[in-house]
């Protein structure tokens, strides 16, 4: 992403060669910000409030936390307890545990003096390979695309996105966003429906900022629209993203993503769900067991925005005193999911499917990048 002359991934280290970078994306749209983080505390914190989202980039994040606590600690006792804060932060996205791990198997043989570097080593491995695991998916979902540029009739390719699984959700490209800047890089000519994504509103704040600086064309929507549009014969293909999927191919995504691949499936839309390997949780068999994020009430009743004085501002919508529920994910069943969209290739959401992943490569794959 381009602020002023500096070209943006979503997360880096800074030149002092400890601290961590990221863009503080609770600001955004109104402003963008870069944070510092410095510690583990804020690194959590930093993951909770959301200053980082999206299931790859909230590991890439938690990979550095616990560099930036081996380098004040490097016991074992301070290791467990920086897993242990780090995991706690939010319960879906698979990716943190995945990263978490990894950073762990990779430090802990290690004598204690060691670990700091060795862990900084990892974070910046996993961060390398997320750029190029989203660019092998990028050109996966952009065969997906160019059909139905040949196939379709007049005018743009019509895709219809939910929440953010774009640039900011990961180190760079995105997931569902990254077959689009493909496709747009190549001239293929889309439009896409941005899915606003109560109550946090992933989409209208996030996704239109980020299609709108590489301009590409986009329309924001009020989440309960999508279906309209799909039984109008107004959506050729939805793609989105997801935080964790089972074994068995249920796939837990952002609230709402559910009553879109309903619809998909009553009007004969496909819907892809793009995902890299590190989201996909084999030892779920089904969905049923995937913690589904309860986020702060507050986070439904009031809404933040700019004013006609350009003054950012938080807002009551409801009653005051009244109660909310924020359930901040929800489960699509695997057999209303078209397919999935890896860096390893597109398959079905099953058993069978995932199953024919080349699991061992991908790993080796992602250690070299
Ligand atoms: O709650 P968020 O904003 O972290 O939710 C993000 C999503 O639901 C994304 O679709 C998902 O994490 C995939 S990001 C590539």
């Amino acid at each position: 992403m381009r602020s002023g002359d500096t070209e943006h991934r979503s997360i880096w280290l800074e030149s002092d060669g400890w601290s961590v970078g990221i863009i503080d994306q609770t600001r955004l749209p109104e402003a963008f910000e870069t944070s510092r983080l410095t510690t583990l505390e804020e690194t959590a914190a930093a993951i909770s409030r959301m200053q980082v989202r999206g299931a790859p980039l909230i590991g890439v994040t938690a990979a550095y936390g616990l560099a930036l606590s081996l380098r004040r600690d490097p016991g074992d006792e301070a290791l467990d307890t920086a897993r242990r804060t780090l995991l706690a932060t939010r319960p879906t996205a698979v990716n943190l545990r995945w990263a978490v791990d990894r950073v762990t198997a990779v430090t802990l043989p290690l004598p204690p003096e060691e670990r700091a570097r060795a862990a900084y080593g990892e974070a910046a491995r996993l961060a390398e390979a997320d750029v190029e695991v989203n660019r092998r998916i990028g050109e996966e979902g952009l065969t997906l695309l160019r059909n139905a540029a040949s196939n379709g009739g007049e005018g743009p390719v019509q895709v219809l996105t939910h929440c953010n699984a774009g640039r900011l959700a990961t180190v760079d490209l995105g997931t569902a966003t990254a077959p689009l800047y493909l496709a747009h890089e190549e001239g293929v000519e889309l439009h896409v429906w941005v899915s606003e994504t109560r109550p946090r509103n992933q989409g209208a704040a996030l996704t239109a900022w980020e299609l709108g600086r590489a301009g590409i064309a986009h329309t924001v929507l009020v989440d309960s629209a999508g279906s309209y549009l799909m039984a109008q014969g107004r959506v050729d293909l939805c793609i989105v993203g997801a935080d964790r999927v089972a074994a068995n191919g249920d796939v837990a995504n952002k609230i709402g993503t559910y009553p879109k691949a309903l619809a998909a499936r009553d009007n004969g839309v496909p819907i892809y769900v793009a995902a890299p390997l590190s989201t996909i949780d084999r030892t779920l068999a089904d969905g049923g067991a995937i913690p589904i994020e309860e986020r702060n009430p507050d986070e439904v009743t009031h809404v933040r925005g700019r004013t006609a004085d350009g003054e950012v501002a938080l807002v009551e919508l409801t009653p005051p005193g009244t109660r909310a529920a924020n359930p901040a994910l929800d489960l699509t069943p695997a057999r209303l999911v078209t397919g999935l969209i890896t860096q390893e290739g597109l398959v079905p959401a099953s058993p069978a499917g995932l199953n024919s992943l080349p699991w061992s490569r991908a790993t080796v794959r992602s250690r070299r990048a």
